[in-house]
């Protein structure tokens, strides 16, 4: 064999981040020889390569059609003049994992960040969908810094119970209601659970995951019109093609992801969750992905969005459709075309156009149904708020959209409940000391708690009270509930009680007031003995008996106002 190692014959792709161990011409040698072992030629190995990040897993049943999405991206990329090469990441499937999906969001996005940097490519498909993967890729992906497409798993399709329809999860929830309070027999509930989920894609609702997809086509980091498409509809392998295409074109013209997401494209995707009347967690997330380029997300300037912006979208949890319903009504761009003189135009997206660009061309029937028209909205503001006071010096969040009114202006007495043991040991107790115009306290289930801040915000209304027909209540914790959830419910208490935030210090009879008016949560008991109380805490517990993932997690984890990511991934300053 001749000797053949001049710069100019080495294939290009797979020259990128090569390790030198002293003799570089080895060091490819060495790399060309075992790709050729996979049975590329060294022809093929001079086109660019696209990595597709796979989060395909047995355990994430919303990522089921991946393999048939991944061959569509493929075929896309190899058009676009790219070599295609796909590489696993870790998978979160929302139900499957313990204790909650979102302390592994952190690890994945370590993953999609570390293998995009390690691995020789020059763009990256990432595909996820199922609630925390879509927030852990574009994390990973914008620390990394490569040209990056995402596209997401698309909503599972609707099925039937009798005469009405089933989407998971809201409907899970609303017939475990029902079954709680004796309205559904054990025989119907057991038919009902064959029946919520009964395509691949994610949840069937305005969820975390589908709030999540329609704020990374507002980003800029997936393609126009890909949100809602449904993950069996054809059209959604159309866009995995289309995507893989995209992606080999990114690199002709690189557009990194710090010039896709930016203050300005940030909140364009604040006011489009709040004009969806969006998941509560996707705050966390979209706080967490803008953190990573050093761009502050407050909750005033929620608030202030929040006043100015309305609720467009009628899809449950909220309202009463489904996300197929919102693929057909027109979808992200109908919503986009509406709230356009809110918007900031200008900015950049993965094709290489503006979302002014996008606004400009695109035109289409709305099914008015299910996305309003900002002229005639479902509600003039925004579907979430954050409040302020004594009881959360950092804020909190309400889904106002999904909350009754009724109990927006309220005093109540609290009774608190010290942990999530505590909760699920007592709720149901008889005996257990509550009415309905009580304010209900779930302590310690914040990030730092030893939970990892748990989907447990949408605490159960107590038998006794369900039984004769209390649908809500007031509700209080540093956790944070399903996308698919709904009630008047305050979550993301900052700081969270296991750091000594007020949280900690409220004790079942204490006063709490709620004003959304006011957007102010406090606590009525005087400073002196909040002191008192403040001094009583326990310890901090000590990280010394954890290990590994857990250890870092519960040392590094972030406060829900900073997005729960870690300090150590914080962008380096300067
Ligand atoms: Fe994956 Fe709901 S379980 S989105
Ligand atoms: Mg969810």
């Amino acid at each position: 064999m001749t000797k053949d190692n001049s710069q100019d014959q080495q294939p290009q792709g797979l020259a990128r981040g090569l390790t030198n161990y002293g003799d570089m011409d080895f060091s490819v040698y060495l790399r060309n020889s075992f790709a050729a072992s996979m049975g590329y030629s060294r022809e093929v190995l001079k086109k660019p390569i696209v990595g597709i990040a796979n989060s395909f897993s047995g355990f994430n049943n919303c990522h089921r059609h991946f393999p048939e999405m991944l061959e569509a991206v493929k075929r896309g990329v190899l058009l676009g003049g790219g070599l295609p090469i796909e590489f696993p990441t870790i998978s979160l499937g929302e139900v499957f994992l313990s204790p909650t999906s979102l302390k592994f969001r952190n690890l994945m996005s370590m993953d999609t960040e570390e293998m995009i940097r390690a691995q020789p490519m020059d763009a990256v498909v990432l595909m996820g969908g199922c609630d925390k993967t879509v927030p852990a890729q574009l994390m990973g992906a914008a620390s990394a810094g490569i040209p990056a497409i995402q596209i997401v798993a698309g909503p599972m399709m609707t099925s039937r119970y009798e005469e009405e329809r089933l989407g998971a999860c809201t409907d899970c929830r609303r017939f475990w209601g029902k079954y709680r309070a004796g309205e559904v027999s054990t025989a119907q509930i057991n038919d009902i659970e064959g029946r919520l989920a009964t395509t691949s894609g994610t949840c069937a609702v305005m969820g975390t995951a589908s709030t999540m997809a329609c704020i990374a086509e507002t980003l800029g980091m997936s393609l126009p019109g890909t949100a809602a498409i449904p993950a069996v509809h054809a059209d959604r392998l159309r866009a995995a093609e289309a995507t893989g295409l995209a992606a080999a074109r990114m690199i002709e013209r690189p557009i990194l992801p710090s010039e896709i997401i930016t203050e300005k494209s940030v909140e364009n995707a604040l006011r489009v969750l709040l004009a969806l009347g969006g998941s509560t967690n996707a705050i966390i997330h979209l706080t967490a992905i803008a953190g990573r380029l050093g761009i502050p997300v407050s909750l005033q300037k929620l608030n202030q969005l929040s006043d100015e912006t309305p609720v467009l979208v009628n899809l449950k949890p909220v309202g009463s459709h489904y996300m197929e319903d919102f693929f057909f009504a027109g979808g992200v761009g109908a919503v986009l075309r509406e709230l356009r003189p809110l918007l900031n135009l200008d900015c950049m997206t993965v094709t290489g156009e503006t979302l002014g660009d996008r606004l400009e061309t695109e035109t289409g029937w709305v099914d008015r149904r299910v996305i309003a028209s900002a002229a005639e909205p479902l509600e003039p503001q925004g579907g979430l708020v954050a409040l302020f006071g004594n009881l959360a010096p950092r804020g909190a969040i309400l889904k106002r959209s999904a909350a009754d009114e009724r109990l927006f202006e309220k005093e109540g007495r609290a009774v608190v409940f010290t942990s999530l043991e505590d909760l699920a040991a007592r709720v149901d107790d008889p005996e257990l000391d509550i009415t309905a115009d009580d304010f209900m306290v779930l302590q310690n289930a914040g990030p730092r708690s030893a939970s990892g801040m748990p989907e447990a915000g949408y605490l159960p209304i107590p038998k006794k009270l369900s039984s004769k027909g209390v649908k809500d209540m007031v509700r209080i914790s540093d956790a944070r509930m399903s996308g698919t959830a709904f009630g008047t419910i305050v979550l993301h208490v900052s700081p969270e009680s296991a750091v000594g935030g007020p949280l900690a210090l409220v004790r079942t009879g204490d006063r709490i007031r709620l004003s959304v008016k006011n957007k102010s949560i406090d606590l009525l008991v005087d400073e002196a003995e909040l002191e008192r109380r403040r001094a009583e805490l326990p310890p901090q517990p000590s990280t010394a008996n954890r290990r590994g993932y857990d250890k870092l997690y519960a040392e590094q984890v972030l406060q829900a106002d900073e997005g729960c990511d870690f300090t150590m991934l914080q962008p380096v300053k300067g």
